[in-house]
């Protein structure tokens, strides 16, 4: 055990103590600072060295950072000094957002869960852009972008176009986020003449970005775990026709079956981390034996040991991202993840 996963017990408790958001925040500093001061490099786990090729991609390793943990891609070098070989920046959106009033997150620590309303609170995708034209890290970099809250679902086409066309120089991969809770009508796009549509258009402008850029960029869908078997059968064979380059399974859930009786149980918003697990890598399961198996799959939901990794690895993931893990276990989540195939 290296010193920097020493130390997440000992801090873990004072983060604990201040709200969910400011500890967030805090952390991410913190980080950020290590890692310019050559901390991070000198004390994370030596990352064993598995790549994978993925979607045409070579990846340092399995493991990578889910989607809004690093929003602004401000410590994307940081990160994957940790060991992690993807950073998923994002969501991104076209104009800069405040996202929703605080408080939007909260912890579930009996149940290694939080939840989250925090509404696409981003920089702007021109200002993500602009710090990773500067990065420097062999970690694969996806951008995952979404729309404005104040979009129409009706224009919403137009917010991606936007996302799609700014993030393409720069990104590794793209994510189309439509299961979001936290976006109002946002999951609406998950309909399967929505979808269609939406993915249609995406695809058309990656092959002439490809031309353009003399490079391919794979687009992938983040989907919701709250999907029932007529929409996932929908989704699939959408996904299938389009020949959608991923699939992410799974964003937060808006069940609350599993903390039902918590005092912040009735707080709106996505509910993450082990009470999410199981129904997310259902959905994982579902989607690998309706998909092609040229579309790979990527596993992220309520992953808090390497044990819950190789479960998301058995039922058809490629690869997999954590969040809530890294809140509630620290760094030493990273190195029991990579120590699995
Ligand atoms: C505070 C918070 C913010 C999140 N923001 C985003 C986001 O902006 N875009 C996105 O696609 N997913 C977002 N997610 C969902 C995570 O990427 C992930 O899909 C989900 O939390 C399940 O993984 P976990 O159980 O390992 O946390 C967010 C999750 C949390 C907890």
């Amino acid at each position: 055990m290296t010193w920097l996963e020493r130390l997440y017990p000992v801090l873990k408790p004072w983060l604990f103590r201040l709200d969910a958001e400011s500890a967030h925040t805090l952390t991410v500093k913190m980080m950020v600072i290590s890692h310019k001061l050559g901390l991070i490099q000198s004390v994370a786990p030596a990352a064993p060295r598995a790549p994978v090729e993925c979607m045409g991609l070579s990846f340092p390793n399995r493991l990578g950072l889910a989607a809004g943990m690093d929003k602004s891609a401000s410590a994307v070098e940081a990160w994957a000094a940790l060991g992690l070989g993807h950073v998923e920046v994002g969501t991104l959106t076209p104009r800069p957002q405040p996202g929703n009033a605080k408080p939007r997150l909260f912890r579930l620590p009996e149940h290694d869960a939080l939840i989250n309303r925090m509404g696409f609170n981003n920089p702007g995708i021109h200002s993500a852009v602009k710090r990773l034209e500067k990065r420097r890290t062999k970690a694969v970099v996806g951008v995952n972008i979404g729309k404005n809250f104040d979009t129409a679902n009706d224009a919403a086409v137009n917010d991606y176009l936007y996302c799609l066309k700014a993030a393409y120089p720069v990104a590794d991969y793209v994510t189309v986020n439509i299961s979001s809770p936290n976006t109002k009508g946002l999951r609406d796009l998950q309909a399967e003449e929505a979808v269609r549509g939406l993915i249609g258009a995406l695809k058309k402008e990656q092959a002439s970005l490809q031309q353009e850029h003399g490079k391919k960029v794979p687009l992938l869908v983040k989907i919701a775990p709250d999907l029932n078997d007529m929409q996932i059968e929908a989704l699939a064979r959408v996904f299938n026709e389009m020949a959608l380059d991923g699939v992410i399974a799974t964003n937060t859930t808006i069940d609350r079956e599993a903390v039902a009786g918590h005092a912040l149980a009735g707080e709106t918003g996505g509910l993450s981390g082990a009470p999410v697990r199981e129904r997310s890598t259902l959905v994982l399961q579902a989607f690998r034996m309706l998909l092609a198996e040229r579309i790979p799959l990527i596993g992220v939901g309520g992953i808090l040991s390497g044990d819950d990794a190789r479960e998301k690895r058995r039922k058809g993931a490629e690869l997999v991202q954590i969040y809530s893990g890294l809140v509630f276990r620290g760094p030493a989540l990273i190195r029991e993840v990579l120590a699995v195939d």
